[in-house]
């Protein structure tokens, strides 16, 4: 049998959120691939290969992963939410790039739901005017674009998804980032926390910036930030259809 490679999103947690394409093809799998706690989210079965790794080795994944196909096997990689929101798609197109040997095997990617849309939709239509996203990690990119992205999404009154937020080896950055967009005058708009959304343990909370705080916001949070005409009405958050 021709060898496949499949990199499927597994949405933001909850089984019910995982597409049927998806379940179809991590079904027809024989190797699994993916950052550790995303592979263990696949229950094990007979035929069925797991390779969790750390989540530094998107690329050595990437290149596993195309090796595998290449041999014949029915592989899938799996990312958390959807496969092209900074997650893996990229980083097997980037191992494509290098690897002309490849570039022929069957290849597709799957959409899931993306962090960004499971917490919207929770909080209400907070994303229902033009919006933007923006990953917070200076893994990939320097310090100085996010805090420009940041400054210009701001101006142009767009609400903002911010992905990866904060983490141990990154405390800093989400305060930064806070203190950037009150300087740029967003002082009054309204933040959404989104921890673990579609987990048993999600949790989600709505302050004005200002009231905002880095303790707020981990690696299990997203937060969006509203544009300045995003309100509440009773419980909910939303973004009117007019801008002014
Ligand atoms: C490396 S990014 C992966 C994003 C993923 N590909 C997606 O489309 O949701 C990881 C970040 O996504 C967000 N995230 C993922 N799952 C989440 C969830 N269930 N609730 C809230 N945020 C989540 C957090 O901001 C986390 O730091």
């Amino acid at each position: 049998m021709r060898g496949t490679l499949t990199i499927a999103g597994l949405g933001p947690g909850s089984d019910a959120l995982v597409t049927p394409e998806v379940s179809a093809a991590l079904a027809a799998a024989t190797d699994i691939l993916g950052y550790a706690p995303y592979v263990a989210r696949v229950p094990p079965r007979s035929g069925l290969k797991l390779h969790p790794s750390d989540n530094r080795e998107e690329l050595q994944r990437a290149n596993e992963a195309l090796r595998l196909a290449a041999e014949g096997g029915q592989v899938v990689i799996v990312s958390s939410g959807d496969p092209g929101v900074f997650a893996m798609a990229s980083a097997v197109f980037e191992a494509l790039e290098q690897a002309p040997q490849w570039q022929e095997l069957p290849i597709r990617v799957l959409p899931g739901v993306t962090a960004m849309l499971a917490a919207a939709a929770r909080a209400g239509a907070p994303l229902g005017h033009d919006f933007c996203a923006i990953n917070l990690s200076d893994n990939l990119k320097p310090w100085a674009v996010i805090e420009k992205r940041l400054r210009l999404a701001a101006e142009a009154d767009f609400a903002i998804a911010m992905y990866n937020p904060r983490s141990v080896s990154r405390p800093e950055g989400f305060g930064r980032a806070l203190a950037v967009l009150n300087e740029a005058g967003c002082g009054e708009r309204l933040v959404i926390f989104a921890r673990a959304i579609s987990a048993a343990d999600e949790k989600i909370e709505t302050v004005r910036l200002n009231e905002a705080t880095p303790e707020m916001a981990d690696m299990r949070t997203l937060v969006i930030v509203g544009n300045s005409q995003t309100r509440r009405v009773g419980r909910w958050v939303y973004a009117p259809r007019q801008a002014r």
